[in-house]
């Protein structure tokens, strides 16, 4: 997959890029990706990049100009762009997965309030968010959106890595153990030092059930749960334990 960033500030992104697994992914060309610094498409002496909006209102706008020529010498037209934006369709698991199957991904990062509606309405294929919440840099946003997406590329992680992590499935992960057996006075669960597979398997699968009632009903509604599954669910929320 090839990755270019646009962004006013591209030093944010960079350490993302050159470290652990990212820079292994690079190294081995399942990766490649270009940062570009926004101003550097600036033609006024001062490099502005930014205005007041129109119809008033606080804060300043990204300019379309300098934003579309950086759009256009990254060859947009013939790409997914995505804008990161807390206006945009929320971001998860599922909508990772599809960007993961693209093989080039232009992102779009806004600072102040945001970017000129033309440019969204002429380059933008998605406009994302990673949340219910409002960040200063849309950076950090576009590192969440990049990170969740790449290691979905096959050959990044192992694939059984992918298998039961959390949303896989729709359900949380299960808790997690160790060495030391016996840390701090706290033990591990007998179950998993039994060998059962069977009831490891079991003990995983209630425990992320457990999970995800307590933290994310919302993930089971839906579902269509079917006789052993709606059982086990009865039985957890009635005893609330093991
Ligand atoms: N930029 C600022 N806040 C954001 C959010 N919640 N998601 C994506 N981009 C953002």
């Amino acid at each position: 997959m090839n990755i270019t960033i646009l962004s006013l500030f591209p030093e944010i992104l960079r350490g993302f890029f050159e470290s652990s697994i990212m820079a292994r992914a690079v190294e081995r060309g399942l990766v490649s990706y270009t940062l570009t610094d926004i101003r550097d498409y600036a033609t006024d002496k001062h490099r502005k990049c930014d205005d007041e909006l129109f119809g008033g209102g606080p804060g300043m706008l990204m300019k379309p100009e300098p934003l579309s020529a950086a759009l256009e010498a990254a060859g947009a037209r013939q790409a997914r762009v995505v804008y990161v934006s807390p206006g945009g369709r929320l971001f998860n698991q599922a909508y990772a997965g599809e960007l993961a199957h693209e093989e080039r991904l232009i992102l779009l990062c806004g600072r102040y309030e945001g970017i000129d509606q033309r440019v969204i309405d002429t380059y933008v294929t998605d406009e994302v968010s990673i949340g219910d919440y409002v960040l200063s840099s849309g950076e950090v946003a576009a590192m969440v959106l990049v990170d969740a997406i790449y290691r979905l590329i096959p050959g990044v992680i192992t694939g059984e890595s992918l298998e039961e992590e959390s949303f896989e499935g729709g359900l949380l992960e299960y808790p997690q153990y160790t060495r030391p057996a016996l840390y701090d006075s706290m033990t591990v669960p007998d179950v998993l030092v039994s060998g059962h597979h069977a009831n490891i398997a079991r003990w995983r699968f209630k425990k992320r059930l457990e999970k995800t009632l307590l933290y994310r009903p919302d993930l089971l509604q839906g579902k269509g749960l079917e006789g052993d599954l709606r059982a086990l669910i009865k039985e957890l929320t009635e005893q609330g334990g093991e």
